[in-house]
């Protein structure tokens, strides 16, 4: 509850729906989803993003200055509503304001508003992100993520992880991979140029070349090695040209980072924040988890449910790849040992094998990063990844190559500098651990979580191929 100028009780959608109704005067504001008149009655439906639900406030026989505000008070407009509680005869709702005042604060020209009663597509309202969020769906991701953004924290504040701030400009590739936005302040017409011709970096901001991190890894591998656990929660930023529904140029990620732990212990601990998420989210956005359930993917409740109950299927790469090529379905992209999995691959394993998350462990070393423990096999490296139904891989993780000689080794099989690597190379020399880590994307999670096809409406601002609107 908070006051206005004047003093009165202005309070919020949310609780205004959680009150019995007794004819009490209160205050509400927030913007008009809907208005029909009928008569002499005039129904309006508010919201305020504080819950899914609208409220109805009705005005019967308004008084003629009430009645030309009313008037102004178009789909759009924000409002300050002023009435009393009652039980209302509609189905749907237990209570109604009975509108006495009205301040229409901004209008809405209802002929110009983007936004009509009829449902638009996901499309359109991309190119209206700033007015997409006063809609159920996009209103409902808002508190979503809201939700798991706050619950990452608690899972791992109550496991005595320290949040762990890592860097956002970088000089190093943390995934070996090449797919970097570079940061640089030269001048792109005239860039300083060295003897043989290329760009001279040397004389740039940072006096080297400078990226976007693509993971916060390294970073946190370096706290987990002096403080035993640790997670980052931060931006991350990819320059691969993958124009899908599952990737972005700018998304979120999550990445825990435990030293005297192994790969077990890290399937153990994915799977356990996996579950956790999904509960604490069915628990503390029951609404807007109803809503994506009945109008975005039908039995999706039940499935996370089931997710959170279940134990996740543990299998090798090798025993992937068999279940792929025993399975007498054709793949676009063929299967056979040493390719990397594709989505249809993954999707095929959850959705149809086994019919729900699995993790898939021990890859060739060829298709993973330089950092994976190298197995005794010389041939496969203990990466982990978590599939899920619908989706694929929403978790890539690994216990870290420990030793010295061998991560050298790996560094320059992968066609990276050692010398780049120093301090990494460092934390094998001095008090190495056995350590691992994973991370978890997080427009991924709210994908799989609410349903959501296109991982483009699951963050507020989508950046990807070709798209930075806003
Ligand atoms: O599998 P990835 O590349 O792993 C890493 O970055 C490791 N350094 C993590 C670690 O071990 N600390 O990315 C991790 C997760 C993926 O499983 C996926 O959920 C998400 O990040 N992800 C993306 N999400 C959206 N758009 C993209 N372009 C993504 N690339 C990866
Ligand atoms: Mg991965």
């Amino acid at each position: 509850m908070s006051q206005n100028s004047n003093h009165e009780a202005v309070l919020r959608v949310r609780d205004i729906l959680a009150l019995s109704p007794g004819g009490q005067p209160l205050t509400a504001r927030g913007w008009v989803r809907t208005k029909r008149d009928s008569k002499h009655l005039v129904f309006f439906e508010i919201n305020d993003g504080s819950c899914l639900s609208n409220v109805q406030v009705v005005f019967d026989n308004p008084a003629p200055d009430v009645a030309a505000e009313l008037a102004r008070a178009q789909t759009g407009a924000s409002v300050v509503v002023r009435g009393t509680l009652e039980e209302s005869p509609a189905r749907g709702q237990s209570v109604e304001i009975h509108g006495t005042g009205l301040t229409v604060v901004g209008q809405s020209p209802a002929e110009l508003y983007p936004l009509q009663k009829k449902r638009h597509s996901f499309e359109y309202l991309r190119e209206i992100a700033h007015l997409r969020p006063r809609t159920n769906t996009f209103g409902a991701i808002a508190r979503v993520r809201n939700q798991l953004s706050f619950a990452i924290h608690r899972f791992f504040q109550e496991r005595q992880f320290l949040y762990l701030h890592t860097p956002i400009i970088t000089a190093s590739d943390a995934e070996g991979a090449g797919e970097m936005f570079r940061v640089t302040t030269l001048s792109p017409d005239a860039p300083p140029r060295n003897e043989h011709g290329a760009v001279d970096f040397g004389k740039d901001f940072f006096g080297r070349p400078a990226y976007l991190t693509v993971s916060g890894q390294l970073n946190a591998e370096i706290y987990a090695c002096a403080l035993d656990r640790v997670y980052t929660f931060g931006p991350t930023f990819r320059a691969e040209n993958s124009n899908t529904t599952r990737h972005l140029a700018e998304f979120w990620m999550i990445e825990p980072e435990v030293a005297f732990c192994d790969i077990n212990c890290n399937m153990d601990l994915a799977e356990d924040f996996l579950k956790y998420l999904l509960l604490d989210l069915l628990q503390g956005c029951g609404e807007d988890m109803a809503f994506f359930d009945s109008r975005v993917q039908p039995g999706l409740l039940e499935n996370l449910q089931l997710v959170v109950d279940r134990s996740f299927q543990r299998i090798s790469y090798t025993e992937a790849v068999e279940a792929l090529s025993s399975s007498g379905r054709s793949f676009e992209y063929p299967v056979s040992w040493g390719v990397d999995l594709q989505s249809e691959h993954e999707k095929f394993l959850t959705e149809e094998v086994y019919r729900g998350p699995v993790i898939v462990t021990d890859y060739p070393k060829e298709i993973k990063a330089f950092y994976m423990k190298l197995n005794d096999d010389g041939k496969t490296v203990r990466g982990m990844d978590v599939l899920v139904p619908r989706l694929g891989e929403i978790i890539g993780g690994s216990e870290r190559e420990a030793n010295l000689e061998t991560l050298e080794q790996r560094i320059t099989e992968s066609g990276l500098n050692r010398e780049d690597y120093w301090w990494y190379l460092d934390l094998r020399r001095f008090g190495s651990v056995p350590h691992s880590g994973f991370g978890l994307g997080f427009e991924r999670l709210i994908q799989y979580a609410t349903g959501m096809q296109n991982i483009r409406d699951v963050i507020p601002f989508p950046r990807a191929v070709r798209s930075a609107d806003f």
